[in-house]
């Protein structure tokens, strides 16, 4: 049976899709080309390292490691900044409802994220409480879709990866999920999560039943 859930941030806690857009649009304006909507579709759940490495190739601009590093910082830099701003309010329908029932029927819960900024957002949203543990982009070494992130979050928990669900948007993140053995519920449109054993539109009106597989 279930014992923990474990949640990816961007995308299915909150929408910070759009805050890592608008810095990395800035930056790619301050090279000189333009970065749409649908290019940064491919940034999600992606390191940041390597989200700059697909900005680069969509501007066709190659850079020294030094440069990237700078480029990179200056990116965080900004997107700092916007998610400084953000509060309360932010927090996608029905996730905060959701992850309180899970822990009222005994049902751990963990966070797995690619995000060095993780702690940022989930103090600035007053839901860092709601988590048994708290396993972000500055604990991990390997990035999605390779498991780490959920394999040490299952660890922290100490439950075995087979009785744990994991929340995502990104197809890295479902595969990751899927990499470290656990049941995959795509957050987002099923036509993109097509590896996902389940997909829901949002947390909206959703009962923990959904967990059980
Ligand atoms: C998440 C987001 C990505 C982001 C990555 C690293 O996976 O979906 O878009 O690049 O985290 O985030 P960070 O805040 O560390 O740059
Ligand atoms: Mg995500």
């Amino acid at each position: 049976s279930v014992k923990g859930c474990i949640f990816d941030l961007d995308g299915v806690i909150v929408d910070t899709a759009k805050y890592h857009y608008l810095a990395w649009k800035r930056l790619a304006e301050e090279l000189g080309f333009e970065f749409t909507i649908k290019d940064n579709e491919r940034l999600k759940g992606v390191s940041r390292m390597k989200s700059l490495e697909i900005l680069l190739e969509v501007g066709g601009l190659k850079f020294d490691d030094e440069t990237k590093i700078k480029l990179a910082e200056k990116k965080n830099n900004w997107y700092v900044e916007y998610i400084s701003k953000i509060d309360k309010s932010e927090i996608l329908t029905g996730v905060e409802k959701f992850l309180i029932s899970l822990r009222e029927n005994g049902i751990k819960t963990a966070l797995g994220s690619a995000s060095k900024n993780a702690m940022i957002i989930l103090n600035n949203l007053g839901i860092e409480k709601y988590f048994d543990a708290i396993i972000d982009g500055n604990k991990v070494k390997k990035a999605k879709p390779d498991p780490e992130v959920f394999l040490l979050a299952a660890k922290e928990l100490n439950i075995d990866p087979k009785e744990c669900v994991v929340f995502e948007d990104a197809e890295a993140g479902i595969e990751a999920a899927k990499n470290a053995g656990m049941y995959a519920i795509g957050v987002g449109s099923s036509d993109k999560l097509h590896d996902a054993d389940k997909v829901i539109l949002g947390f909206d009106a959703v009962n923990i039943d959904i967990i059980n597989f």
